[in-house]
């Protein structure tokens, strides 16, 4: 029999709770795979009053689960080896039976970094500087490294001394040009060597095929869940280009990323914050410069896992989603920070956009320019409750065996107003960020 493969996506521009959701998802699955991003991702997950923050490694890793990194992904194995260490402080040990790093994964050095400072993109686009862009360029320019080399050290000591020269002149290049003020860094290879070479053997242990693992998993009917970073705007292709990451979050990304067919996609779970928020600059249509934009900053705990920044903060966009539902084709969402808007008063949603030529449409355009000039139409909804947090685990627990008639009549209709303009149903509903604090259709 056919095992599942199921895709949690972010609906949004990432930042939707994808990880709480995939945690939860995790207890049934056998295989947690991450099929794109990188280091700049931030999945929290909050469990036995332990709060785990992940950049790189796959939210299954928390549950004990077989995870995976697969050849989508670009690693930096400065940051995953620091996050395997802070994971074994909390009690979390990841050792090769539990991590899985494809072998063709492509490795981030300090010249990636570099080079998207040079570039500006932080300033720009926002970017999170952890040198995602730079090293899918060379990943697409086909003169990256990747984690195979890594893990061969002799091998790795060689590209490293051919490799190392040529960016350091491109970086001089770069800094030449004017585009950034600072002094170009020196890229000291023998310094990358003696920081590399260590990390590849102690990574070695990790490294596998790890399309072919999915592969068999599923062919022996086990359940396989693949985990999508930042979100649906952020996509290259799809996403508000240029200001986007450079990869594919959205479902597709989980083939091509982990290398397997779209017919071992069973189902495709969306994740959508039950408001909008979007780190770094680009189009925001339902953006609010308000007080209720900050009461939903300060209460959401709005600002970001890697980078610590703010994040602009808005109602829910269902242009966007309605978006989001094609590029994604979900079969379910979870919706997540309900809680947050408890308090605020008449809720808002943007049902469609009037564009600067007097059109009305009810999905967000294709250009980036003209979604930057879309002036939103609200819905307005009634307000929901400000439950403490203990109202709202009260209402959880209530909810065994009721589904979502255990949330507030306001809060449910919130729920079924997303469900009827997307038309797509709701798996479970998020109120607060522990494990538990969630409210799902079935119990
Ligand atoms: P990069 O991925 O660092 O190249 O950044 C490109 C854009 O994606 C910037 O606007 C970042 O703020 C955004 N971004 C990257 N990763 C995340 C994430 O995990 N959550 C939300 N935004 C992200």
């Amino acid at each position: 029999m056919m095992g599942r493969g199921i895709v949690v996506v972010g609906s949004q521009f990432g930042d939707e709770g994808k990880g709480k959701i995939v945690d939860t998802l995790s207890d049934n699955a056998d295989i947690v795979a991450r099929y794109q991003g990188g280091g700049n991702a931030g999945h929290t997950i909050v469990a036995n009053g332990k709060t785990f923050k992940l950049h790189l490694l796959p939210s299954g890793v928390v549950r004990g689960k077989r995870s995976l990194i697969c050849a989508g992904v670009v690693v930096d194995p400065r940051i995953l080896c620091a996050e395997i260490d802070e994971l074994s402080a909390l009690g979390i040990v990841v050792g090769p039976s539990v991590l899985g790093i494809d072998v063709r994964t492509h490795v981030i050095f300090p010249w990636h970094q570099a080079l998207e400072a040079a570039s500006g993109s932080g300033k720009k686009i926002g970017t999170t500087g952890k040198g995602i862009g730079p090293a899918y360029e060379d990943a697409a320019a086909r003169t990256g490294l990747r984690f195979g080399e890594l893990i061969d050290s002799q091998g790795l000591v060689a590209r490293l001394r051919e490799i190392a020269p040529s960016k350091q002149r491109l970086i001089q290049g770069v800094y030449a040009s004017g585009v950034d003020d600072g002094g170009a860094p020196e890229m000291d290879v023998e310094k990358i060597i003696s920081a590399y070479s260590p990390l590849g053997t102690l990574l070695a242990p990790f490294a596998c095929d790890t399309s072919h693992e999915i592969n068999s998993a599923l062919r022996g009917g086990k359940r396989v869940l693949f985990e999508g970073a930042q979100g649906t705007f952020l996509d290259k292709e799809f996403g508000t280009y240029p200001f986007v990451t450079s990869s594919h979050p959205i479902a597709g990304g989980a083939c091509t990323g982990a290398g397997v067919g779209p017919t071992a996609i069973s189902e495709v779970h969306g994740v959508v914050k039950a408001y909008t928020t979007r780190v770094g600059a680009g189009p925001f249509p339902t953006e609010l410069a308000d007080g209720v934009g900050e009461l939903i900053t300060q209460k959401g705990r709005e600002f970001g896992t890697t980078t610590g920044r703010r994040r602009r903060v808005g109602w829910l966009d269902a242009c966007l989603l309605r978006r989001s539902c094609e590029l994604n084709g979900f079969t379910c969402i979870h919706i997540t920070k309900l809680d947050i808007l408890g308090g605020i008063g008449k809720l808002k949603v943007a049902t469609s956009y009037a564009l600067p030529d007097g059109a009305v449409t009810d999905i967000a355009p294709a250009d980036t320019e003209l979604l930057e000039k879309a002036i939103p139409n609200y819905e307005e909804l009634d307000g929901i409750p400000d439950f403490s947090g203990e109202e709202w685990r009260a209402a959880v627990d209530g909810g065994k065996g009721n589904g979502f008639n255990a949330l507030p009549t306001n809060a449910l209709a919130y729920v079924r107003r997303i469900e009827g303009i997307l038309g797509v149903p709701a798996a479970s509903v998020s109120v607060g960020p522990g494990r538990e604090e969630i409210i799902r259709a079935k119990d």
